[in-house]
């Protein structure tokens, strides 16, 4: 489900026959014009998702607090800088594999989704989700398998490491998407204590009523998320 709401929602381009015309450089060679493996490929293609989804994630930071869904949007926020770091690993390792194997840059083309999601904040969470999901399940097991086979393995272990972070990101979003709508986010059916992300004020109520200000900052209810601090 989550994963056919991505597959609606992105377009990908395929390099046909006649493309391979016009780019040449459908397969990524080294300097002799020789095919080369294809884990560099993928890592480049992670790269290029990467970097989507960080800059989505921004977007999408903005819509949420538009919204009024204030600790969505730090979570965005926060996610698009760790898939920044996600991101420079990708690169970083496309680098020490061009120490080993030379290749021209123009040459390597990625066979990337580009997403176009730009929704309210349900349908940018189903996005986000449905994107986490297909990297966690099956985008990077498939590169950790392709350099496993093609020799290398600490690639192999960095890439088994990523995937734990987007399981872990597919896991929050999918928390967020249950709460988001209606008054279900401040209301939790029991005693727990709020945390003003604006000032750090402090409240123990089981629901925070729409028209709960801030006593402290006069921040509206929508600053307000759990306290889960845990030192
Ligand atoms: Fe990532
Ligand atoms: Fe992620």
């Amino acid at each position: 489900m989550q994963n056919e709401y991505k597959r609606k929602n992105a377009i990908k381009f395929r390099i046909t026959e006649k493309d391979k015309n016009i780019f040449k450089y459908n397969k990524l060679t080294n300097e002799k014009g020789e095919i080369m493996k294809e884990t560099p490929k993928k890592l480049f293609t992670a790269y290029v998702g990467e970097s989507q989804a960080r800059n989505r994630y921004t977007f999408w930071a903005k819509a949420a607090k538009k919204e009024g869904y204030a600790l969505i949007s730090s979570v965005f926020l926060e996610t698009a800088n760790q898939e920044l770091q996600h991101g420079t690993w990708f690169y970083k390792m496309l680098q020490d594999f061009k120490k080993k194997e030379k290749f021209d840059d123009m040459k390597v083309l990625p066979d990337a989704e580009f997403h176009t999601t730009l929704g309210n904040t349900i349908e940018n969470l189903t996005s986000a989700k449905a994107g986490e999901d297909l990297e966690w399940q099956t985008l990077y097991p498939d590169i950790v398998e392709t350099a496993e086979k093609e020799g290398y393995p600490k690639i192999a272990e960095r890439v088994k490491a990523i995937i734990i972070a987007e399981k872990h990101h597919a896991e929050r979003y999918g928390k967020l998407l249950k709460l988001v709508g209606d008054d279900a986010f401040f209301k939790r059916g029991k005693k727990i204590v709020w945390v003003c992300m604006e000032c750090g004020y402090e409240v123990e109520m089981d629901e925070l009523p729409k028209n709960w200000k801030c006593p402290s900052c006069d921040h509206p209810r929508a600053n307000f998320r759990i306290k889960c601090e845990e030192f």
